[in-house]
């Protein structure tokens, strides 16, 4: 089977970072997002112009952006709510801006204060901005399988979003497993609807990791749907503010390693994305949460290491 190569993004700097209980000083942060160029990582979500209050971990993300080295064919992109959010991460020079909004109405609220209604609204200005200036846009559509507060996501809610999402302009949709509830049954009945009418290529799948399952999530996509993106954060950092219970997102590392494992090419290097995730732990207060962040690659004999 002629399966497609992986594309990843990697959203440790914003995912990850923006709920981790310790602020990790800016230097740190523009050493992780240089250390994950320097891996070979391709496109990287280096912050969030949000609202400082709403969330204090992402208010230094224009001097992230000021202060990465930019590696000739990363992209470095930002989350943005609205055009607020537009216009500073257009002056940070952002390459590529993330709009977000929810299939469940009560995540949507909690999140950003709007209805999806509301939130897409918001939007319109930002992408009838963006699409002059020809700046590419993902849209993220959080708890398109579970929600926190209402409980399973029915595939029906999650493809009036998507398409209202595409109708806008956006390039590419980001569909979230916000809590990491789902299942391999759960990414099944989404795909099999989403793919009737969103090409698979427009797809890329952000899967949080609370219940183990990412992994496994990932590669149903992967095999059975021919889904290639995927977002991950280094280390399995993070989770989002606004899901209670929810861990981080899988981790780059643990993704790479189920993915080379089962025969997939994957433009990214294992090792240096391992420590670019050790090196924040003597600030994260607590060890990372991926697997593969355990082992010591070194002490493995060279058959068995990945
Ligand atoms: P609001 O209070 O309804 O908005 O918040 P507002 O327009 O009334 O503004 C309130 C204050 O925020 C004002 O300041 C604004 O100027 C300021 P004040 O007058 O009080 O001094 N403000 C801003 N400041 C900086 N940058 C901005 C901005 N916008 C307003 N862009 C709002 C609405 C959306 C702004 C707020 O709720 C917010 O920023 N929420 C952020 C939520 C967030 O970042 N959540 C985490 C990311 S989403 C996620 O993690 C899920 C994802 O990973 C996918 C998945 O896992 O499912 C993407
Ligand atoms: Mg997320």
């Amino acid at each position: 089977m002629n399966l497609p190569a992986i594309r990843l993004v990697e959203v440790g700097p914003r995912d990850g970072l923006q709920n981790e209980k310790a602020v990790m000083p800016l230097v740190a942060k523009v050493a992780f997002v240089d250390a994950l160029s320097a891996a070979g990582l391709k496109e990287i979500e280096a912050g969030a112009f949000v609202s400082p209050a709403a969330v204090p971990q992402m208010a230094d993300s224009a001097e992230v952006f000021e202060s990465i080295v930019r590696h000739e064919g990363v992209v470095y992109s930002a989350l943005v709510p609205n055009e607020k959010g537009l216009d500073r991460a257009l002056d940070a020079d952002a390459d590529k801006i993330a709009v977000f909004t929810a299939a469940s109405e009560t995540f949507n609220r909690r999140n950003i204060n709007a209805s999806v209604a509301e939130s897409i609204e918001r939007f319109k200005p930002v992408l009838e901005r963006t699409l002059k200036m020809e700046l590419p846009v993902r849209g993220y559509i959080s708890t398109a399988f579970y929600c926190p507060f209402e409980g399973k996501v029915a595939p029906e809610k999650v493809l009036p979003v998507a398409q209202k999402l595409l109708d806008m302009g956006v390039e590419e949709l980001s569909i979230g497993d916000t809590i990491g509830r789902a299942v391999p049954d759960d990414v099944r009945r989404l795909l099999e609807l989403l793919l009737k009418s969103v090409p698979a290529e427009k797809i890329f799948l952000h899967f949080h990791d609370t219940y183990g399952m990412a992994a496994a999530n990932a590669l149903t996509a992967w095999r059975e749907f021919s889904i290639s993106g995927f977002d991950s954060s280094s280390g399995g950092l993070g989770g989002c503010p606004y899901a209670p219970g929810a861990t981080g997102n899988v981790a780059t590392e643990d993704l790479i390693f189920a993915f080379k494992a089962s025969g997939a090419r994957v433009p990214a290097d294992l090792a240096k994305i391992q420590a670019a995730a050790k090196a924040l732990e003597p600030k994260l207060g607590r060890g990372l949460a991926s697997h593969l962040s355990k082992i010591d690659l070194t002490s493995v004999p060279p058959s068995s290491r990945p």
